[in-house]
């Protein structure tokens, strides 16, 4: 089922286009993942599909405000108020029962520090806190603007655990990041955002297919000779060359086989190892342009 759909938004900002004509659609059960330079719309994109932000023009239907959570890119909390206080004031404005304020402070690992002030925490743990604060509705809907900012890896590798767990539950879950190594564990689909136009969708094989990125293969052979380097080519590289016993040959993802086993039949295989092109890579082929 559908439950974030978005059509044509446009958002500008004098002579700034900062989003051109974006559609948009996740389903229950899916993270989506914006990335894209800074600058690319990203955070005006998640503002106008939450509401805050109003479009040019275009229009999103969003099914329950209720059960929408945020995090925002620079979340911002009273330093007077204690964690608990905090989480206790926005379940007030929103209805939201006060019981649930220790549930998603547990959930985020801060109820260790939930009666300081906020104005004390780290900067991971203000993090945690704007999750807690958007996981206060039990939401449907999650929205984070770049969620692991400023957090440790291993506090990174727990909120996205969590926000799998979101998505088991059939959460939908919009999210932007710059950690691409991220984006490419969670996101099941991505839209890549360059100056404010979605200039792919997809996931990330497909998108890496389309743009007919190569895989980069670096193979030690017992018996080295320049002849190697034509071998390659012969069974699909791209280019290659080779540097003492170490032959390295851009091919297609398809043919990377087909070169390891020229290569090992002719020179004898000694050791191999394979980068093949993700989100990086894609990025750089959609988004790495002038900004
Ligand atoms: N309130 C505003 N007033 C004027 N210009 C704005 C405003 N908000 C955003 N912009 C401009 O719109 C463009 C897109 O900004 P946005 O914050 O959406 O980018 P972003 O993709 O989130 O970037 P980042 O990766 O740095 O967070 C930028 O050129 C920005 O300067
Ligand atoms: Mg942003």
């Amino acid at each position: 089922m559908v439950a974030i759909q978005a059509k044509g938004l446009c958002k500008r900002y004098g002579n700034i286009v900062a989003v051109d004509n974006v559609d948009l659609e996740v389903k229950e059960g899916e993270i989506f993942a914006i990335v894209g330079p800074n600058g690319a719309g990203k955070t005006t994109l998640i503002k106008m599909i939450l509401g805050i932000t109003k479009p040019d023009s275009g229009f999103v239907e969003l099914p329950d405000p209720a059960r929408t959570g945020y995090l925002p890119e620079n979340p911002l909390f009273y330093d007077n108020l204690t964690g608990l206080e905090t989480l206790q004031f926005y379940a007030s404005i929103r209805g939201i029962p006060k019981e649930r304020c220790y549930e998603v402070l547990s959930i985020v690992g801060l109820e260790g520090v939930a009666d300081r002030k906020v104005g004390s925490y780290s900067k991971g743990m203000v993090q945690r806190l704007a999750l807690a604060q958007a996981l206060l509705p039990k939401p449907l809907i999650l929205v984070l603007d770049e969620p692991t900012s400023g957090l440790d890896p291993i506090a990174a590798k727990e909120f996205r655990s969590l926000i799998k767990e979101m998505r088991e539950q059939g959460s939908a879950i919009i999210m932007s990041s710059h950690v691409l190594s991220e984006v490419e564990q969670l996101a099941d689909r991505v839209g890549v955002l360059y100056r404010g136009r979605m200039v792919a969708v997809g996931d990330v094989p497909t998108l890496v297919e389309k743009r007919g990125l190569s895989a980069q293969l670096y193979v030690r052979i017992k018996n080295p000779s320049p002849k190697a380097v034509d071998t390659a080519i012969e069974y699909g590289g791209i280019s290659a060359e080779i540097k003492g016993d170490l032959v390295s040959v851009a091919c297609p993802i398809k043919r990377r086989f087909e070169v390891l086993r020229a290569l090992d039949d002719e020179y004898g295989v000694v050791d191999f190892r394979v980068e093949e092109p993700g989100l990086e890579e894609v990025f750089v082929a959609y988004a790495g342009g002038k900004r």
